[in-house]
């Protein structure tokens, strides 16, 4: 091995994250102020927060954030009560006033606890003591049907942040109206992991022989856009067949400027693709641990109708549920791999790991911004 890693063309290989970074909460503590933190991150979809009282919440390691609708008004606050700092919202989504479960505390669209039970007898706390004791809130944007939340108090606005890829979310949700699927699924492995796996095809052979294998053709091609990047290709003769056929039958009407395959990473942590300018599948990938993962996953199709619908939604979603399950599979075993001690280098990546690579920089530089600002 020392002989190999001598040489220049094998350095040319190694990526830019170390595999002791795939293990230890330390690592994620580190990843969390500096790369999390100051990034927007997409905490749920604006059909879940339509009404008065509706909310989401999202995890990012130990911490939670909670976006409430207040007549109409979304407003994002860590999810920790003022009181003596339980959650205050336990689901992912719902509708429920932002009360905290424990002994009652009501909080208003600032964040002030204005409700708080026996407070006359037992805290006496006066109206501008209580605004001192608001939650802690979190600048919010939308994209499309996606809504953002950043936890740190300042950076660039959202449009910024995404450049490019804030017209394609807003495109994608405007050609694909209907959320035809949600799911969420828990990974034995570090998030890093689960990214990389969602970035490439190099793995498609192997892990999915009967689903990916047979819609793209090989010659992807990536473009970067700051720390994101997408990949393009074409479908297979076969995968636009079907499409076709079932475009006509369901009656959909696809983007006119995507009409093949395209998939974005938006760092850090989301992945999606768009097929046929039609189908449009939306991953937000959080570490729950520095070794555990969830991933929340929505597919989105173009408008369309017809008795049709039914079954492609129906093979749609049979065909992601089996893609998820084969990642989720190989994304255990890598990681079982990953964890051991004593690797000391990073992964070799080729050609075929280029978006992985683009990730591994964009992390680096992060984390390694802050360390010497
Ligand atoms: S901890 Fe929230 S009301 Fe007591
Ligand atoms: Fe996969």
């Amino acid at each position: 091995m020392d002989d190999i890693t001598r040489t220049p063309h094998y350095r040319d290989l190694l990526g830019a994250i170390p595999a002791e970074n795939y293990v230890g909460e330390d690592v994620l503590a580190m990843e969390i102020e500096r790369i999390f933190k100051p990034s927007w991150l997409c905490v749920g979809a604006l059909a879940d927060l339509a009404n008065h009282q509706d909310f989401v919440t999202a995890r990012v390691g130990p911490h939670s954030i909670v976006v409430q609708n207040f007549k109409g008004e979304l407003k994002a606050f860590r999810n920790v009560c003022s009181h003596r700092f339980s959650r205050l919202q336990t689901e992912p989504c719902g509708n429920r006033r932002l009360q905290c479960p424990y002994h009652g505390w009501l909080y208003d669209a600032a964040g002030v606890p204005i409700g708080i039970p026996q407070n006359d007898s037992a805290f006496g706390l006066s109206e501008a003591e209580k605004a001192t004791l608001s939650l802690q809130a979190y600048d919010l944007a939308l994209a499309g049907h996606f809504v953002f939340v950043r936890m740190a108090g300042d950076g660039p606005d959202l449009r910024d942040y995404l450049g490019e890829v804030y017209d394609f979310l807003v495109h994608v949700s405007q050609i694909c109206p209907q959320r035809v699927e949600e799911a969420r699924v828990d990974l034995a492995c570090n998030w890093k992991l689960a990214v990389e796996n969602g970035v490439e095809a190099y793995h498609h052979a192997l892990v999915h022989p009967e689903t990916f294998t047979h819609v793209l053709q090989q010659d992807i091609v990536m473009n970067a856009y700051g720390p994101h990047c997408t990949h393009e290709g074409d479908l297979t003769e076969k995968s636009r067949h079907w499409w076709s056929v079932v475009a006509d039958k369901a009656r959909l009407k696809p983007s006119a400027l995507y009409r093949d395959y395209i998939s974005f990473l938006i760092f850090p942590n989301i992945v999606t693709t768009f097929t046929y300018g039609a189908l449009f599948t939306f991953q937000v990938i959080v570490p729950t641990s520095a070794v555990t993962t969830h991933i929340a996953a929505s597919a989105w199709l173009a408008e369309g109708g017809g008795a049709a619908l039914r079954p492609v939604i129906a093979s749609l979603n049979g065909f992601a549920e089996k893609v998820r399950a084969e990642d989720r599979a190989i994304c255990a075993i890598a990681q079982q791999g990953v964890a051991e001690r004593g690797l000391g280098r990073a992964a070799v990546l080729g050609e075929v790991d280029n978006r992985v690579r683009h990730f591994q920089n964009a992390y680096a530089r992060r984390l390694g911004e802050v360390r010497h600002a």
